[in-house]
């Protein structure tokens, strides 16, 4: 993992995913540590975000390093005519490790190719968003206590979202059930189901919650990627394709949680925030505490 970049969830093996939620765990019970002094790390963001960004540069700062970077390329030299090569070039030479969104699919393993320093993907188009899957998987073990013997239930944009595409090949290596719940224009696609036919795992596929919500451990609601679809008329056709209600977890199990990557849109009804099987905004919280051991395990700081 020292000086490695981290592009898809695939690049970490099962027992190195397993060392980052370890560490993760030490990091929420003492979150402050001098770690990064002298260090820079950079956030470059070619597409909009809160939490990843926010969250990066919350454990940057909670470990005494410094962040550089823009949020909107506009204010960059891209608007110039920059190639993303230059671009990452010139930002290596002035910082530790890059951590980068763009919208382009395997823009963030080209980046790696051509960076002297790491490069962490903060999410590439519909591709994958391994941070996020480190705290996803990070939250279901902490609220389930095992990622093993789990019945999971993916809500929505299954086409589209690159936090389920990351999460599916992360869970694929344990014991877990699927269930994929999605208008028909938003299937999982082809190439993830292969995926897990080839290992033998068991999902199932339907348009709505009818009988899959009372048995699940942990119900992954997801947002219609807008930003993704090339005409706003099946946009339009999906973007309420489904919402999640209170009076709809009545009978679910006690354990069970809502995930959510955020930011939600209408699918997760707000009368679901009081409720204890909400923990969208805890799930949000332990991003800190995995990008603090992700950066730290990266710049070699622990082992
Ligand atoms: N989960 C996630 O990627 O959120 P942001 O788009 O706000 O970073």
């Amino acid at each position: 993992m020292h000086n490695k970049s981290l592009i898809s969830i695939n690049d970490y093996s099962k027992d190195e995913c397993l060392k980052v939620l370890d560490l993760a765990e030490k990091f929420e019970k003492d979150p402050v540590q001098n770690l990064l002094s002298g260090r820079v790390i950079s956030t470059l963001f070619f597409e909009p975000s809160t939490r990843t960004r926010l969250s990066f540069e919350s454990a940057v700062s909670r470990m005494g390093g410094q962040v550089i970077g823009f949020t909107d390329s506009t204010s960059s030299s891209v608007t110039k005519g920059e190639s993303l090569k230059d671009t990452i070039c010139t930002v290596a030479n002035y910082s530790d490790l890059i951590v980068m969104r763009h919208p382009v699919e395997g823009s963030a393993r080209y980046a790696s190719e051509v960076s002297n320093v790491p490069v962490v993907n903060a999410g590439d188009g519909a591709n994958q968003h391994p941070t996020q899957t480190l705290l996803d998987l990070y939250s279901i073990r902490k609220t389930q206590g095992r990622l093993d013997d789990l019945n999971v239930v993916m809500v929505g944009d299954l086409k589209y979202g690159r936090t389920i595409h990351s999460l599916l090949m992360a869970l694929s290596e344990f014991n877990v059930n699927f269930f994929f719940i999605s208008p028909e224009e938003l299937k999982m696609p082809n190439e993830y189901k292969l995926h897990l036919k080839n290992k033998g795992i068991d999902f199932h596929e339907q348009t709505d919650f009818t009988g899959i919500l009372d048995d699940a451990d942990i119900i992954y609601m997801t947002r219609v990627q807008k930003e993704r679809f090339s005409d706003p008329i099946e946009y339009e056709k999906t973007k309420n394709a489904y919402v999640l209600r209170n009076n709809m977890l009545e009978n679910t199990k006690e354990t069970m949680k809502v995930l959510h990557p955020l930011p939600r849109v209408t699918e997760v009804s707000t009368d679901i925030d009081v409720s204890k099987k909400a923990y969208y905004f805890t799930q949000a919280l332990n991003g800190v505490y995995t990008r603090q051991a992700i950066i730290s395990l990266i710049l070699g700081l622990k082992q």
